[in-house]
């Protein structure tokens, strides 16, 4: 058994929640007219409302202290010194070293690791350069024009999700296209549209074992060949991002093509690695530093700010609040930004699979409530969707607001303001609410009966008192989206601080990856499938009879 919950801290935030249970943020919001001023952050051109939450002064104090029994700081510490924080994979987690752009060595097991990272930047400079510039050829001669990125989880959610959201800023005539899964239609019609001598392909994989990888890179591989008519192509249309050079060389991959990656960055962690490849070459390697810079600005304010000022720290607190003592089971992302449609896809990735566990970084197993089910989808839609759920379901959803002051693009001016609107329309309705009295009103107003209104009220009351965050930045340059990005990484670091859980393993992923291996095996066998369960077995058979 974990002692968080026998922590002071953790029991005063129960005793807490229960006067706050009744407490509405409306009153809230009218006992003091410095609510936003006292209940916001900014950090350069990103800014961080906290204020429409169920929390005082004392709801803050409380929560800072649980992360002072925890030991936060020395954790903080831990993680970018480079002390082998991942325990069950006796591993450090640096992607903080990543984007260190100080003179500050970082040692691994003595080693300073900044050396490496360093030429690993110079290395995809060149080469971005060199496919951007057209002096990079494939093998009859001609310039890259499409870029392929091959990979999965995290060599592909992040990569992807930065390429599309700086797409609008981006001067390149290169179009870089995705291929993840095992999507037989995608693979198809993909490669029917590309040109293999105008095509680059990057297989993106820290371990260069992932089978859905490999089934992508090795068909594309084999189309690449057999379109061209000679094996040696593949030096000038394969490259490869992987801390397994062998594998990536016995691929066929050329030496020099192999950009290193090493075991100490996580997968969801890594798009500021090589594996941000696509990135580079998609929008110049000036503009991948500069998300880097972005994400450096974030990790020095995080590792400085003092708690209660600290923009992860304070989100991540209040992800616990919800979590732990208002018993909130999810938690939704909702970008009114469409160059973020893929942020929440990435941030399922790298919130549930660091924080989805159930026992303690000792193997301790859990008594309180861990990572909740992280969803979310562009808000502008899913409000004519979801957002019924969100405002008078039975469930208290927290909610995270994401949108830029200014589109990146000058045209469609009347569409960037509906956006904001909208926006702050939906945290505004989701805080306020509507009260009884209020839909009394509002009938009355309009005529309708007093039969009707008995009928309707209950029908258009809005509870209101639902908290969100809203994180308003100037716009979407590479700065705040690495800023943003870093942001989230160490809301969710900390809160595996609290949660007392490795947030830096993965072992849910590995039963299903080895029995859809022996699975691959049973649909390629003669004859009927017996020997698991009788819905595998009769779902197994029904594929083979169809
Ligand atoms: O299966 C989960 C996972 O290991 C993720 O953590 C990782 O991002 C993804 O697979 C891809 O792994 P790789 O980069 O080794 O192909």
């Amino acid at each position: 058994m974990s002692s968080r919950t026998e922590l002071s801290s953790w029991k005063n935030l129960i005793a807490h929640q229960r006067d706050m249970d009744a407490v509405h943020m409306r009153d809230l919001f009218a006992q003091d007219e410095n609510r936003f001023q006292s209940f916001s952050l900014q950090l350069d051109d990103l800014l961080f409302d906290f204020s429409k939450n169920r929390i005082t002064d004392k709801t803050l104090n409380l929560l800072t202290a649980l992360a002072d029994q925890v030991g936060l700081a020395e954790k903080i510490d831990a993680m970018f010194s480079g002390a082998a924080i991942n325990t069950t994979e006796h591993r450090a987690a640096l992607h903080t070293a990543l984007r260190n752009r100080s003179s500050r060595p970082v040692y691994v097991d003595g080693l300073d690791v900044m050396p490496e990272i360093r030429n690993v930047l110079a290395k995809m400079q060149v080469f971005s350069d060199a496919v951007r510039g057209g002096s990079w050829r494939g093998h009859t001669g001609k310039a890259i024009v499409t870029i392929v990125n091959i990979g999965i989880g995290g060599s592909d959610l992040g990569p992807r999700l930065v390429v599309q959201a700086l797409e609008c800023s981006s001067t390149s005539h290169l179009k870089t296209i995705f291929i993840s899964g095992v999507d037989a239609c995608q693979l198809e019609i993909t490669l029917q549209h590309l040109d293999p001598e105008t095509t680059l392909f990057i297989v993106a994989s820290k371990s260069f074992a992932t089978a859905e990888t490999m089934l992508n890179a090795k068909a594309a591989k084999d189309w690449l060949v057999d379109s061209l008519g000679d094996a040696t192509a593949i030096a000038n249309h394969f490259v490869a991002v992987s801390a397994n050079r062998s594998a990536a060389t016995d691929f066929g991959i050329d030496a020099d093509g192999v950009f290193e990656l090493w075991d100490w960055v996580g997968g969801r962690y890594s798009l500021w690695s090589a594996v941000g490849l696509p990135i580079a070459i998609s929008v110049g390697m000036d503009q991948f530093e500069e998300l880097l810079a972005g994400a450096y600005a974030m990790d020095e304010h995080f590792r400085s700010a003092p708690w209660d000022k600290n923009i992860p720290v304070v989100m991540a607190l209040l992800g616990v609040w919800y979590t732990n003592f208002f018993a909130a089971h999810s938690y939704a992302v909702l970008p009114y930004d469409p160059s973020l449609r893929l942020f929440p896809g990435y941030l399922q990735q790298l919130d549930m699979e660091s924080n989805g566990k159930s026992c303690t970084r000792d193997g301790a197993e859990l008594n309180y409530a861990t990572g909740p089910v992280v969803w979310g989808e562009l808000g502008m839609d899913s409000q004519h969707a979801f957002y019924q759920s969100l405002h008078q379901g039975t469930a208290m959803v927290p909610c995270d607001f994401l949108c830029a002051a200014h589109s990146a693009t000058e045209s469609y001016a009347d569409h960037h303001r509906w956006l904001l609107a909208n926006c702050m329309a939906q945290s505004k309705a989701l805080l306020t609410g509507k009260t009884a009295q209020e839909v009394r009103e509002e009938l009355l107003a309009t005529g309708v009966s007093e039969a009707e209104i008995e009928r309707l009220t209950a029908h258009k009351v809005f509870p209101g008192n639902r908290p969100s965050n809203t994180i308003l930045y100037r716009q979407l340059t590479p700065q705040v989206l690495g800023s943003l990005l870093a942001m989230y990484e160490h809301r969710t670091f900390v809160q595996g601080v609290i949660w007392d859980v490795n947030s830096f393993d993965q072992w849910g992923v590995e039963l299903g990856k080895s029995l859809a291996k022996d699975l691959n095996e049973e649909l390629i066998r003669d004859g009927s499938v017996e020997g698991h369960d009788s819905s595998t077995n009769g779902l197994l058979n029904r594929c083979l009879n169809w």
